[in-house]
């Protein structure tokens, strides 16, 4: 493995900073381009994202052709943009990390690409990173750091997920959603109350003007043991709500996020005592709520537990989750082959290699 020697500028430990591993991380799995650069000894030197919502928001959702033709035009410039900030170059990296799935085909492709190419022409190791993992260890870049091992609660547009975290690559899945993930339900809700997209932030800000007494909605899954969700009938009970009540949006609105967030807060409840954990680490783009927070806080309050979170712009995706990954796994030693590009729209977060 090579680790660059650079040149450095205005960093305070010029010796300690030359002798680091410099990570760049690509996200481009779905709707946002999101670059990351990570040094060993300082930690996270710089990252950007641009988000490419405006487009999809006229389609009611992510237009995976239009997503991929984004990331074409922004992936470079933003690595540039991230690599002046930080007053380093490319010759600088150590290794580049990119983002190969769970995710949109096209998107993946784009990072997977211009990453494999990158470090091809500058013979620096490349590696393949799960999107999930990156969210699930974005929190490790908070004050203070969870401690291994802890329940994870994964919450995004496409995941909603309940994960025994033993150490970096040790993941067991102890539930996952049987239908809609939490934060697609929350899209799809605001999309019936006419929010458009993405609904999931545009629905908690209504949801701050409803009032909790209104309407019940049902806690979905929660009579029956095991730690599995369900969230497509949440959906359909605010339809038919919504379709009864054409008036009481905000109330609506108030009934659904109670319901999914104390469904979650149930759930979590239930793995800490399972595992015997003590510690809860919440991430993912449903990590940005509020109210999911609050429950969630008073729930550690109740049980004994720490909970942790993402800062709010690393909740939902972003590059420095992936060069953070990225410098586990490369500056260990792992990496890809540049014989090929390949990405895995599918992946299992099971099926990832441990690391020392
Ligand atoms: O993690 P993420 O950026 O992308 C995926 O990997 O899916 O998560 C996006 C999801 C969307 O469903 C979005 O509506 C939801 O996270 N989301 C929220 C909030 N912010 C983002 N849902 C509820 N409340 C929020 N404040
Ligand atoms: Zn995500």
């Amino acid at each position: 493995m090579t680790s660059s020697v650079f040149t450095i500028h205005n960093h305070q430990d010029q010796q300690t900073a030359q002798l680091g591993f410099i990570t760049l991380g690509i996200e481009s799995s779905c709707d946002e381009t999101g670059i990351g650069l990570y040094h060993s000894e300082i930690g996270l030197i710089g990252h950007q994202l641009f988000s490419s919502v405006e487009i999809h928001a006229e389609y009611g959702g992510v237009f995976p052709e239009l997503a991929s033709r984004d990331h074409i035009k922004r992936v470079l410039p933003l690595i540039k943009i991230v690599l002046a900030e930080a007053q380093f170059t490319l010759q600088d990296l150590s290794g580049i990390a990119y983002t190969a799935g769970p995710g949109l085909a096209g998107a993946l492709l784009v990072g997977a690409a211009v990453a494999k190419s990158l470090a091809w022409s500058l013979d620096i190791p490349s590696l393949a990173i799960h999107h999930m993992e990156g969210h699930l260890l974005v929190p490790l870049l908070e004050e203070p750091q969870p401690k291994f091992p802890f329940v994870a609660l994964l919450v995004s547009g496409g995941h909603t997920m309940l994960i025994d975290v033993k150490a970096i690559g040790q993941y067991k899945i102890l539930g996952e959603s049987l239908d809609d993930a939490v934060g697609e339900a929350f899209d799809k809700t605001a999309k019936i109350l006419g929010l458009g997209y993405p609904g999931g932030p545009a629905l908690a800000i209504l949801a701050e003007q409803g009032n909790p007494g209104t309407f019940k909605f049902p806690r979905p899954m929660i009579d029956r043991p095991g730690l599995d969700f369900s969230f497509s009938g949440l959906k359909t009970f605010a339809r038919n709500t919504f379709a009864k009540h054409p008036n009481k949006k905000a109330d609506i609105a108030k009934a659904f996020e109670v319901a999914a967030t104390q469904t979650l807060m149930i759930k979590c409840i239930r793995a800490l005592e399972q595992t015997k954990y003590t510690t809860l680490v919440v991430a993912g783009g449903v990590s940005a709520n509020l109210s999911l927070r609050k429950e969630l806080n008073q729930m550690g309050k109740k049980v004994g537990a720490n909970v942790f979170y993402p800062r709010q712009e690393f909740c939902t995706d972003n590059g420095a989750m992936i060069a953070l990954v990225g410098h586990f796994r490369l500056s260990r030693g792992q990496c890809d082959t540049h014989h090929e590009i390949s990405i895995k729209p599918r992946w299992n977060l099971e099926k990832l290699s441990q690391i020392e």
